[in-house]
């Protein structure tokens, strides 16, 4: 039977859905209007691509799934609380985000911001709590790498330190030097951190560690690449999000660097190097083989 990743991934986001619900009973209070907007941006649809990856490579070692589940969550929050920013006026200004009015709109920027502040602690609340694994080694290495990841040094928030000082820089002597960099930072960090805390998890042996990151390392390229194309050839319908924003803001992508065949010529190189990257899993694999295929031919 032919895997179809494409109803796996939507069969998960459902189920992903109750599983995140559980995270957010109502406060008391007129203060409740922070997690009015947490819920907001955090219940409002998203492919869950990330705690999927968690599960997934979680999986091929046996993992109890509700530590991957837990994991995956609070990369969740974790990666919304990214999103709500980007799209703030100081940043990305989108009015559009997972098909529904971005949190600042639907809200205002103050609480936008102060959401997004209390989706990354709550990342480090959930992660380190004891339900997320018994062993607290493993839960300090958790949280170290995800605060790692996510962080001002080559994490995510460096990615888009230098996403946004691209627009303005002046032509590049090595510009594709510049957009792996920007790419492996605001995108790749996280993905491979989903891959990564699933090894962890499952006290993956060096060489399994080291497939692993080496497919992390393609697909998150892969991922933002295709982000960049969808961008440009998307159904706004479909995609959820505000098009062709990329070229109005000037921002350093393969496609606006090479042209969208270049780009797409580029990511199927990256996938087919991150399949080969599992093959030491063999058919256990399957399922990350068919996600990173899926990045690639992804219509949001
Ligand atoms: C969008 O991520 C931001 C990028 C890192 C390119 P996703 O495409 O995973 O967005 P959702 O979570 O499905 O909305
Ligand atoms: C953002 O990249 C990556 C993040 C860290 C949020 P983009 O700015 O291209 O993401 P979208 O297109 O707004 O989702
Ligand atoms: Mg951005
Ligand atoms: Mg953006
Ligand atoms: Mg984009």
């Amino acid at each position: 039977m032919v895997l179809d990743i494409q109803a796996e991934i939507k069969k998960f986001a459902i189920f992903f859905q109750s599983e995140l619900e559980q995270y957010f009973p109502m406060p008391e209070g007129e203060e409740k209007r922070v997690v009015e907007a947490m819920r907001y941006s955090v219940l409002n649809g998203g492919k869950r691509i990330r705690p999927f990856l968690v599960a997934e490579t979680a999986k091929l070692f046996d993992v109890l799934p509700e530590y991957a589940w837990r994991v995956g969550a609070a990369l969740e929050m974790l990666h919304v609380y990214s999103l709500i920013h980007d799209d703030l006026p100081a940043m990305d200004n989108d009015d559009l985000r997972r098909g529904v009015p971005t949190c600042h709109k639907k809200f205002d920027d103050a609480t936008a911001i102060l959401a997004g502040d209390a989706l990354l602690t709550y990342t480090f609340e959930i992660l380190s709590h004891r339900s997320t694994h018994p062993d607290s080694s493993i839960r300090c290495k958790l949280v170290q790498l995800l605060a790692q990841g996510a962080g001002g040094f080559r994490g995510m928030v460096a990615g888009q330190m230098l996403d946004i000082l691209a627009e303005q820089m002046p032509t590049q002597d090595n510009p594709e030097n510049l957009i792996r960099r920007i790419e492996e930072m605001k995108t790749g960090r996280l993905l491979k951190y989903a891959i990564e805390s699933g090894a962890i998890l499952g006290n993956a042996t060096t060489e399994e560690h080291n497939a692993l990151m080496l497919y992390a390392l393609k697909i998150g390229q892969t991922f933002q690449i295709s982000d960049d194309i969808l961008d440009v050839e998307g159904n706004q319908e479909i995609v959820g999000k505000t098009l062709n924003k990329d070229a109005n803001q000037n921002k350093l992508t393969f496609v606006s660097l090479y042209g969208l065949d270049k780009a797409k010529e580029i990511a199927r190189k990256l996938t087919d190097e991150a399949i080969t990257a599992l093959h030491i899993f063999g058919k256990r694999a399957d399922t990350l083989s068919a996600l990173a295929e899926f990045i690639i031919t992804r219509n949001k």
